[in-house]
């Protein structure tokens, strides 16, 4: 069932989005040579609560952590970890979501860690592209796909983007393939989480034993950009924005 939002619930929504956004931003802030994915995290949720807000994801169907924290290879759903230290070269995706007020904001962009190749560089600027061009459209599926594909690079498939309101997880789903004109009609009112996830080498992926952690399975390097857009009559609005 899709829950529309009215305009009172989609002004508390910025207010999830805004604390999601600015939590994104510190957590990116810390991404350094050196630092452990658990020193992000901490900061990740010492910054929510000072809000007032509580992380989106931690406890979520048991998941043990405020971030998702996925470097190079890892898809998303990375856990942070004391044992895992960033090293320059690094691509570190940082998904982050905010419950504020009865209401969750969702988002994710994946950091260079110090200097990184010009392949990573490119996949990165071509996954958050596709973000972009798949919210302007606001039919991420084709948006996504037709723009990677033809930089010779893949969408995963397993997981996709999602409805989202006083639920992280709500109708309809939103993948990042498929044909143009088809699937669910978008509505005013409909609050969706956009978030391409694209592999530099094949779609496939695989969950290790953690129950969590999403890596590729062929190796490659992989992107995760995410935002939380909602549906108007003056078309899409982002809500994990700062002013
Ligand atoms: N942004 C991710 C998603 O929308 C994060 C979920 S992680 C979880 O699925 F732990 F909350 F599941
Ligand atoms: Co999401």
């Amino acid at each position: 069932m899709i829950v529309l939002k009215t305009s009172r619930e989609l002004s508390v929504m910025r207010k999830a989005g805004k604390i999601s956004q600015k939590a994104l931003r510190l957590a990116g802030e810390a991404v350094e040579p050196g630092v452990s994915t658990w020193e992000i995290d901490k900061i990740v949720r010492t910054y929510i609560e000072s809000e007032g807000a509580t992380p989106s994801f931690l406890g979520y169907s048991g998941y043990p952590a405020s971030a998702c924290i996925s470097v190079n290879n890892v898809v998303i759903h990375g856990i942070p970890s004391k044992s895992i230290i960033l090293k320059k070269g690094d691509i570190v995706s940082l998904d982050i979501g905010a419950y504020y007020e009865g209401f969750h904001g969702d988002n994710a962009w994946t950091f260079p860690c110090g200097e990184i190749s010009e392949e990573a560089q490119a996949l990165l600027d071509a996954t958050e592209q596709s973000l972009f061009l798949g919210i302007e459209q606001a039919v991420p599926g084709h948006a996504v796909q037709a723009y990677v594909e033809a930089r010779g690079y893949s969408v995963v498939r397993e997981f996709v983007g999602h409805g989202v309101g006083a639920k992280l997880h709500e109708d309809p789903s939103v993948p990042n393939y498929g044909t143009p004109g088809r699937g669910v009609r978008l509505m005013p009112g409909m609050v969706i989480a956009i978030e391409p996830m694209i592999n530099m080498g094949k779609p496939g992926v695989q969950i290790l034993d953690d129950g969590w952690t999403t890596v590729t399975k062929d190796g490659s390097l992989s992107a995760h950009f995410e935002h939380t857009v909602a549906i108007t009559n003056d078309g899409p609005v982002l809500l994990t924005q700062l002013d």
